[in-house]
Parts: C-alpha cells; sequence; structure tokens
C-alpha cells in the first residue's frame, strides 16, 4: 500500500472522483499539442541526441546511447572468422524469436523455403510477449482500412510512408483471421462478435484483445505453431554480424552463443532481420517496459552492412509507465486502462489531459504537470501522477477490472494496491522504436537480399506510433517478409562470403576520428548478470 505522506493527494482524487465522472476532459488543438511536445516530450531534448559521423545516415540525429552503438567496434573486430566453415546452410535465416520472426518463419516455410530462427534468448523472449492491450485491425462494419489509415496517419504526424501504412492497414483483417485462425482467443461478446475498445488517437474501437495479455496469446499461438512445423530455433545464439557476398548481397550472419562465445558461420540466401526494439538502452535515462533483449542489435550489424536507418529520433514514450512500488518502475500499465475510462489526475486530484490524446502528447503532458506545474507526487524515483483506476468499476460495472484487465490486478495485488479501490501512480516510460531500418513495401532494405519486419523497421508508424499497431505490424510485415524472402531465396545464387564492409565500417570511424571502447551489437543490458 501507499506511504503515508502520499494519502493527502490520494484523498484529493478519491474527493474530486465524483465530479470526474461523465466529464470529458478538453481536447487540445494542433497548435497547443504542437506546443506541449516541442516543450516537454523527449525527443526534442536536444541532450538526448547527437549527430552521427559515419555510415549511410551520416549527419543524422541518433539518441546518443545508440550513437555510441552504431559507432562502436565490432564484436569481430579482432577475430579471424572462417567464412568457409559453414556451421548452418539455409534459404531463409530469421534473427530474432518475437512477434515478426515467428510470423515471417511460417510463411516462408509455406512458401516453400528451408528456414531457421535464431534468437540470443528463447524464442517468444521479445516484445511481442509483453504486449498488453490489443492488437488494431478495422474488421468492423462501422469502420474501414481507410479510416484506420486516417488515424494512423494523424497520430504519425503524417510522416508515415504511404506504402507501409497502406499495407499495414488493408491486411489488418486478414491478419487477425489468420491469428484466429492459428488458435488466438479473442475476446468475443457472447454472440461470437470481437469485443473491440479504442486506443488513443482512434476515431472507431478497432482494438483486438485477449483481456490485457494480448501479446502473450500471440506468442503462445506462434511460437506453438513454429514448433508444430518442426521450424528449426537456435536459442540463446546472438547474431553479432550480418556476412554479404562478393556481389555486396546480403548472405547470412555471424552468430555467437551466448554460453559459451563460441562463433559460428550460417550462410543464407535471405536474411530477415526480426530483432525488435531498443527499450533497454534506456535513452534519457528513461525506465523501460522492454523485454530484456530489447538492445537494439539489428540497427548495429544492419547499419553496418549498409542499410539506411529512418526516423532514428523518434522514440515513444509511453504514458502510462508504473511509478509506485519501485519494484515494477517502468513496468507497462496498458492504454486499455484509460480505454475503460480511467483518468490521469495530479497531486490536486485534477484531471489534466484527456487520458486518450496520442501517446507523445499525453506523456509530454505528464512531464509537463511534475516538471513545470510541480503537480506530481513525490516517490524514491522523482514525480509521478494518478491513474485513477476505479473509475473503470464506476463507469463500467463491478467486476470489469477482473474480466477486462487482469494482469493489471494481479500485478499491483502483489504489492496489496487494490486498483479497483485505489489509483495507481504512473509516469512515462520507454517503450518503443518509431523508427528503425528503413524498408520497401516488400519489407527489403537497400541491402540485396535483407529483409527487415517489426520494430526493428522504420517507417509505418511515422512519428509516433498508435497503439495497436505494434502487434498488427509484427504480424502484416512479419508475414510478407517471410513471403518475399522465400520467394527470393529460390533465384538466390550466393557468391563468395565476406566481412569486408565490417573492416570498411571500422576504417571509416577510423578516419572520422572516432575511437570507442565499446563493442556492439550490445546483446544484454549494461546490468545484466556477468556470471
Ligand atoms: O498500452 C498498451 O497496451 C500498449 C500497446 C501498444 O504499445 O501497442
Amino acid at each position: 500500500m501507499y506511504p503515508v505522506e502520499m494519502l493527502d493527494s490520494m484523498k484529493k482524487v478519491e474527493t474530486t472522483r465524483k465530479e470526474r465522472i461523465g466529464f470529458e476532459p478538453k481536447r487540445m488543438t494542433e497548435e497547443e499539442k504542437k506546443n506541449l511536445l516541442m516543450q516537454y516530450h523527449p525527443d526534442f531534448n536536444d541532450k538526448g541526441f547527437t549527430e552521427l559521423k559515419v555510415g549511410p545516415n551520416k549527419g543524422d540525429k541518433v539518441p546518443i546511447e545508440l550513437a555510441e552503438l552504431l559507432q562502436a567496434n565490432s564484436r569481430i573486430k579482432d577475430v579471424d572468422i572462417d567464412l568457409t566453415k559453414i556451421g548452418y546452410d539455409v534459404d531463409v535465416l530469421i534473427i530474432g524469436g518475437g512477434g515478426a520472426g515467428a510470423s515471417a518463419a511460417i510463411e516462408a516455410q509455406e512458401n516453400g523455403a528451408n528456414v531457421m530462427i535464431v534468437t540470443k534468448l528463447r524464442m517468444g523472449d521479445a516484445n511481442t510477449m509483453m504486449a498488453e492491450g490489443g492488437i488494431q485491425a478495422a474488421d468492423k462494419e462501422n469502420d474501414s482500412p481507410m479510416i484506420h489509415y486516417l488515424d494512423a496517419l494523424g497520430g504519425g504526424h503524417f510522416a508515415n510512408k504511404p506504402e507501409l501504412l497502406y499495407k499495414l492497414v488493408t491486411e489488418g483483417p486478414d491478419a487477425i483471421k489468420w491469428l484466429e485462425d492459428l488458435g488466438v482467443m479473442f475476446d468475443k461478446a457472447p454472440d461470437g462478435t470481437m469485443i473491440t475498445t479504442h486506443g488513443g488517437g482512434t476515431s472507431r474501437k478497432r482494438l483486438h484483445a485477449a483481456r490485457d495479455y494480448t501479446g502473450a496469446e500471440i506468442m503462445r499461438v506462434l511460437r506453438d505453431e513454429v514448433i508444430n512445423r518442426n521450424i528449426p530455433i537456435i536459442d540463446f545464439t546472438a547474431a553479432i554480424e550480418l556476412i554479404l557476398d562478393d556481389g555486396g548481397k546480403a548472405a547470412g550472419a555471424v552468430l555467437m552463443n551466448m554460453e559459451t562465445g563460441e562463433f559460428l558461420v550460417a550462410r543464407a540466401k535471405t536474411v530477415i532481420i526480426a530483432t525488435g526494439g531498443a527499450g533497454r538502452l534506456h535513452y534519457q535515462g528513461f525506465p523501460t517496459s522492454n523485454h530484456y533483449g530489447a538492445t537494439a542489435d539489428g540497427l548495429i550489424f544492419g547499419y553496418r552492412a549498409g542499410a539506411k536507418l529512418i526516423y532514428p529520433d523518434t522514440l515513444q514514450y509511453h504514458p502510462t509507465g508504473a511509478a509506485f512500488p519501485e519494484q515494477i518502475y517502468g513496468a507497462l500499465v496498458t492504454e486499455k486502462v484509460r480505454s475503460l475510462g480511467a483518468m490521469l489526475v495530479n497531486v490536486d486530484g485534477e484531471a489534466f489531459v484527456h487520458p486518450l490524446e496520442t501517446r507523445d502528447v499525453v506523456s509530454a503532458a505528464i512531464i509537463r504537470e511534475c516538471k513545470a506545474r510541480g503537480k506530481g507526487i513525490k516517490t524514491s524515483e522523482g514525480h509521478c501522477v494518478w491513474l485513477d483506476t476505479p473509475m473503470i468499476e464506476i463507469l463500467n460495472g463491478e467486476g470489469t477490472i477482473e474480466k477486462r484487465i487482469p494482469a493489471m490486478l494481479r500485478m499491483f495485488m502483489k504489492y496489496d494496491i487494490d486498483i479497483r479501490k485505489v489509483p495507481i501512480l504512473v509516469y512515462p516510460t520507454l517503450h518503443y522504436q518509431n523508427g528503425g531500418l528503413e524498408i520497401n513495401s516488400d519489407c527489403l532494405t537497400g541491402v540485396d537480399n535483407l529483409y527487415v519486419a517489426g520494430e526493428a523497421s522504420g517507417g509505418v508508424h511515422g512519428r509516433n506510433r498508435l497503439m495497436g499497431n505494434s502487434l498488427l505490424d509484427v504480424i502484416v510485415f512479419g508475414r510478407i517478409a517471410g513471403r518475399n524472402a522465400a520467394e527470393k531465396s529460390k533465384n538466390v545464387k550466393i557468391g563468395k562470403l565476406t566481412l569486408e564492409h565490417v573492416k570498411k565500417f571500422a576504417k571509416e570511424m577510423e578516419q572520422a576520428g572516432i575511437s570507442s571502447d565499446m563493442v556492439s551489437p550490445k546483446l544484454l543490458p549494461s546490468y545484466a548478470r556477468k556470471s
């Protein structure tokens, strides 16, 4: 339960609750949002960014922590890798064992390819598994892919790559059907129709969910499917550099056994990077909702091989990371909590922002409330605001929390906080990289035979993703990448394998005067236990 110094403020939240029922905080104008973001969103904090000095994005602004890894030493800098000693030889090599990797593997095999997944942890240890609130798709009568497109375009500040967004929304309904046919148990009404809710920035209720563990349910089914199909999974094995052939085409990867440190060569006709996000780099010192392995690995070796980044300067800070107790600092409190009616309230019990503005706007409003207006609640980690969860049961009926967001109930109950009765404390948490490696609508990068899918890619969400479009992204683009990589592999003749690009990149660094004592990809966060 809460320490005594927070109780006065909590009482104020209770006191104002009645007035807040039925009251909708004002929506902001475009001008107000723009000013708020520029003043308070971490993407506009110049101190968090630096310019890249080498590579395809030379001169572009990226987070300092990412720049340090992009311009660090390769893990094979002084190692002589024997590229004639082939450990694995496949048509399609998939790097990453999350939702995008699994979807890609299933489709690649379906399209006749001999496919293999490598993953530095275990299959399913990924941000997909951690996703809570839902997956968007316009499959209801009052909705359409066009409306979905417009919502995501507005949310993305009109920077989304149109051809990618088009694929996302038009293939959305089929993605849901595909998942359901594979066995995903979505929430349904007694008449069998899908229960759907709003997310921030959606004009229609199009979030399909499995309670508040949607990602875990999807990953359960995808992982089973991969296993049932006997698709080889090489776990606890990280990709650390891509291998090209002498024609400059992607042709495999150098792998590293995470337990023994042994290097292995995987040769492949096509390669799919599906390595996910970067939350564990803790940009600007933020906590994260991400899984343990989210260290931007694919961005690092993809970049060294010549693939370009798009929007690497735009990150998503989910407005509601748990801020108390400290054991769960940064853990995701799903947006569904706000979809169901919980309001964000300051130390005086005042609602200060519409709870379903887009995430960047809500996060910036929370930061302003704490940092500029002095209206936050103090904890050991800093300041935060209340999320008034008891409103959910008042608005939707007793039992709603247990039925619709049971994982949230359990997470806080462990600390003696009953979210049905008392509000919870939240603060923005690093949740998603809006940008990533640039792809076309076939998931192909500028490097021949190199595909990217899921969070490691960029462009589809513009400069700010809407809730539920990431789960959709991993399925839609995972499947597209799998299909295209399989099809392409049928006509690929691999040339002589080479790692010259790694040496060339190191040379460029030297010429730019960069000397680093770091190695990358990072693979595990700095606080990982080293045995
Ligand atoms: O709030 C959430 O449940 C997160 C969903 C998402 O990032 O799509």
